[in-house]
């Protein structure tokens, strides 16, 4: 995989980081004294932080009309599907945690599943050695979709607003044409090559074989005429009749095995959340098929017992400390963690404080302990942003944290003709072979080998964190993409305010690194390292490699110390946060 250069807003003054780091690096303790990129936006009614900024305009809309975080969610989803076509997804899937000031946490696992017809052998040379590309670009590629069943479900549940309302500003940008961004100019040159191949997508994204450039407008009339399908009829409107014909025409030609079948048997699933605390806060966050929520309440649950606002954000002791649970993490998310529903998941062994004291305890403070070598292959570098994260919050105390996926870039590459549909490519999630790095250079093994009907390990991590001394509001609502940088992203944020008690912008600004666990190195954003910081973590025999690109995209919302509404875009790509 190539790794391109990534398109990012240079929102964080470089030469104000830089500057606080020559100053930080004069001190025995690194402080947190980084301005933040920017104000955060503070409101008492709702709040919208979505990484684009007429999906957040669309939140507002409907928040303001009366509609709770859930109805907001909706409209955000289908208009971050018009807006941002790397990403923002019909046909993929994603994670939902709803928070609801009467009825607490529930989680909606809208993941997309395997085809019937998938076997392990599909995906593998003739000697056992995984074949990447197919799990990539072609038409195996493609597992079930289950955004629009699983943002229907969402409304059915919890909804206020009628449904056809909630996807009237997705229509109006799909008919009226969505405004290119220079950050989505930037990954139409990096990864829309692609586009330009498939005939379907390239009569909506490069009719004249020219991609689109920053500034103007896409309109996408097949599109508009998916969403009105799904506006008048519900999920069936995408699943069953004429849109299903179409994804199921278009994934066969590619090579696919999708069928009708599959896509009318799609079902979002509702979970139980994980919960956990962390230094008095109440953390809830997404159960298997993410790797997300064990990931992150394990690795603070080996965190709590280290004191890190005594050691301080950024200093070679944090950052030690926190790639050590990281790279542990990440040891255990390759052999224990896939779908439930195929393979039993020790979730509570996982989490047990008993067995987190003891992988905590195998952490020594003056070295890093090597990774065990199993697979001697170098991942690829992550491609940028398939996923995307938007934070909602109603004046009722509800929240929602959704993450999306198409998994790659414009996902396998290819639209369902006739139905302005991108597919994705989350069948790379799987492990298609052990030790085979996926997209994300993330390795795994059987529980998480491809079979019919089975989800792919996600990290997709939606997380609430609740204080409720604070007040009815929850402290926190965040989530990020970024592959395998998605929980690890999550993770600093929720320790730069809780341990370091940064202000929430500060908190998603600061610089970030990442322990995968193999290859065994911390992977770190440009200046997160002074040099005195970069030279006592190689001291204690840690390698050091500078990340291509920024690390995750945190949408977050969190609240002031009156209770009101703080919302906070990360600067890494082009969000926005806004509240009323
Ligand atoms: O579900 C997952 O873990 C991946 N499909 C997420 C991919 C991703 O975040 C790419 N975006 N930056």
């Amino acid at each position: 995989m190539s790794g391109p250069s990534f398109p990012t807003r240079p929102r964080l003054r470089p030469s104000l980081v830089r500057l606080s780091f020559l100053f930080l690096a004069t001190l025995p303790l690194a402080l947190p004294c980084l301005a933040a990129s920017r104000p955060p936006v503070r409101a008492s009614n709702g709040m919208a932080v979505t990484p684009d900024e007429q999906a957040t305009r669309a939140a507002l809309d409907v928040l303001r009309a009366g509609g709770n975080a859930v109805d907001a969610a909706v409209a955000t989803a289908f208009a971050l599907a018009v807006a941002l076509p790397h990403a923002g997804n019909l046909g993929g899937g994603g994670l939902l945690l709803y928070r609801s000031a009467e009825s607490g946490v529930a989680a909606l696992d809208f993941r997309e599943t395997a085809p019937a017809a998938l076997r392990p052998e599909l995906f593998l040379d003739e000697d056992g050695r995984a074949v990447p590309e197919r799990s990539r670009r072609g038409g195996l590629a493609v597992g079930v979709p289950g955004t629009v069943a699983g943002l229907a479900e969402a409304h059915r549940r919890w909804g206020r607003l009628p449904w056809a309302a909630l996807l009237a500003p997705a229509l109006r940008l799909a008919d009226e044409g969505s405004v290119v961004s220079p950050w989505l100019a930037g990954v139409f040159a990096e990864s829309g090559t692609p586009l330009v191949e498939d005939s379907a997508a390239r009569a909506i994204f490069a009719p004249s074989g020219i991609l689109p450039q920053a500034g103007s407008r896409i309109v996408q009339r097949d599109l508009a005429a998916t969403l009105r399908r799904i506006a008048e009829q519900g999920a069936a409107g995408f699943y069953r009749g004429s849109t299903a014909d179409a994804i199921v025409d278009s994934v066969r030609a590619a090579g696919g095995a999708l069928d009708a079948a599959d896509l009318a048997r799609y079902t979002p699933l509702l979970r139980t959340p994980l919960e956990g605390t962390y230094r008095g806060y109440r953390v809830v966050s997404f159960p298997p098929p993410s790797s997300g929520g064990i990931g992150l309440l394990q690795m603070l649950g080996m965190l709590e017992r280290f004191d890190l606002s005594r050691s301080g954000a950024g200093s070679s002791m944090t950052v030690h400390l926190m790639a050590e649970v990281e790279r542990r993490f990440h040891a255990d998310r390759a052999r224990w963690l896939g779908d439930p529903a195929f393979f039993a998941v020790p979730q509570t062994g996982l989490l047990d404080p008993a067995y987190l004291a003891k992988r905590a305890a195998s952490i020594l403070l003056d070295r890093a302990t090597p990774s065990a070598q199993v697979d001697p292959g170098h991942p690829p570098q992550p491609q940028p942003g398939e996923t995307l994260h938007f934070s909602i919050a109603d004046r009722w105390g509800g929240a929602v944290a959704l993450t999306t996926t198409l998994n790659g870039a414009f996902g396998c590459g290819r639209v369902a003709a006739g139905t302005g549909v991108l597919l994705n490519n989350q069948i790379d999630d799987f492990a298609l072979a052990p030790g085979s790095p996926n997209l994300w250079g993330l390795t795994g093994d059987e529980a998480n080998r491809v079979a019919p009907d089975k989800r792919p390990l996600s990290s997709m991590s939606p997380t609430i964190v609740e204080l409720p001394e604070r007040g009815p509001r929850p402290a926190l609502v965040l989530g990020s993409p970024g592959g395998s940088h998605i929980t690890t992203s999550v993770l600093q944020v929720l320790v730069n305010v809780i341990d370091h008690g940064m202000g929430l912008q500060e908190a998603v600004d600061y610089p970030r690194f990442h322990h995968p666990w193999l290859p065994d190195a911390i992977t770190h954003e440009t200046n997160a390292f002074p040099a005195d910081v970069a030279r006592a973590l190689e001291v204690r025999g840690h390698r050091l490699q500078p990340a291509r690109q920024p690390l995750g995209n945190v949408n977050a919302i969190g609240i002031d110390g009156s209770g009101r509404w703080t919302g906070a875009a990360d600067p890494r790509r082009e969000g926005s946060a806004g509240g009323y």
